[in-house]
């Protein structure tokens, strides 16, 4: 399995910070947020690895990643995004790194306390298709800012709504996606959002509609740093408490 890990758009969330910097650059607590993305994933056994990143500091993923031996990563490539045109669009630039194996893809601001190891081996034990990991999230106007899955009686998801006015579960979409092959044929399907990007959440609702997603719900912490500059705090204060207590 193939790890992709996408750092690219504007972070206009986070401006002034993201005036001067990447946003998966900013520390989260004592290092660089994209280092979380890395680590989780060379914990779960990825050894091959993409950065997808954009706009005027991607040099300084360079500088920080170099190949990625020092992070324990076997192989790290790297691709440029243009123009920040979505997640799926993101994802389309690692068509030829996957080629034909599964792929874990996970958003670089995403910061999670738990191994995803056990995630992964279910994946690679799944037939076919795609998986998301939800957590649970108590607050509705944290899911307004999310992905939000509507879940049947019996915990299977229906559908996928992307930031809600009225979130249709407790429970958020994380920014971490197992797919098979076949994603790279629903990305040239996809037409723009309201907000002119290619939806991860419409590639989502893609594998649902024909009954090839699976789901996982998370354990532990489970923060989206880059949700808005509280939620950057939070992420870091847990992070920082976690750390201090070993
Ligand atoms: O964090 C989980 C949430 O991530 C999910 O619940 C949502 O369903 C999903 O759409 C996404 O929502 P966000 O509003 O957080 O997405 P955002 O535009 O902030 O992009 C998340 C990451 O994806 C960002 O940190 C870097 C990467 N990205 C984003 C865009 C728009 C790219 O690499 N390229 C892009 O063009």
């Amino acid at each position: 399995m193939k790890g992709v890990i996408l750092a690219g758009g504007t972070g206009t969330r986070m401006h002034p910070l993201t005036r001067i910097t990447n946003k998966h650059l900013l520390p989260i607590y004592d290092r660089p947020m994209v280092t979380y993305a890395v680590e989780a994933m060379v914990t779960a056994g990825l050894d091959q690895i993409m950065v997808v990143t954009g706009g005027t500091h991607a040099g300084e993923f360079f500088r920080l990643l170099g190949n990625g031996h020092d992070y324990g990563v076997e192989q790290l490539f790297y691709a440029y995004q243009e123009r920040p045109g979505g997640i799926a669009e993101a994802l389309g630039l690692a068509e030829r790194f996957v080629g034909g194996d599964r792929v874990l893809v996970m958003l670089a601001d995403n910061i999670v306390e738990r191994s995803i190891r056990p995630l992964v081996e279910r994946f690679a034990a799944q037939e076919r298709g795609a998986r998301i990991v939800l957590a649970p999230v108590a607050d509705p106007e944290h899911l307004r800012n999310l992905g939000v899955p509507e879940l049947d009686g019996e915990g299977r998801v229906i559908r996928i709504v992307e930031k809600p006015a009225e979130p249709p579960s407790g429970y958020a979409v994380t920014g971490l996606y197992f797919y098979d092959p076949s994603v790279f044929e629903v990305l040239p399907t996809l037409r723009p959002s309201g907000r002119g990007e290619l939806e991860i959440t419409d590639v989502n609702n893609w594998f649902i509609e024909r009954g090839t997603m699976e789901l996982d719900v998370l354990e532990g912490f489970w923060g989206d740093a880059g949700e808005s500059i509280d939620a950057y705090y939070e992420v870091n204060d847990f992070v920082r408490a976690l750390r201090r207590r070993g």
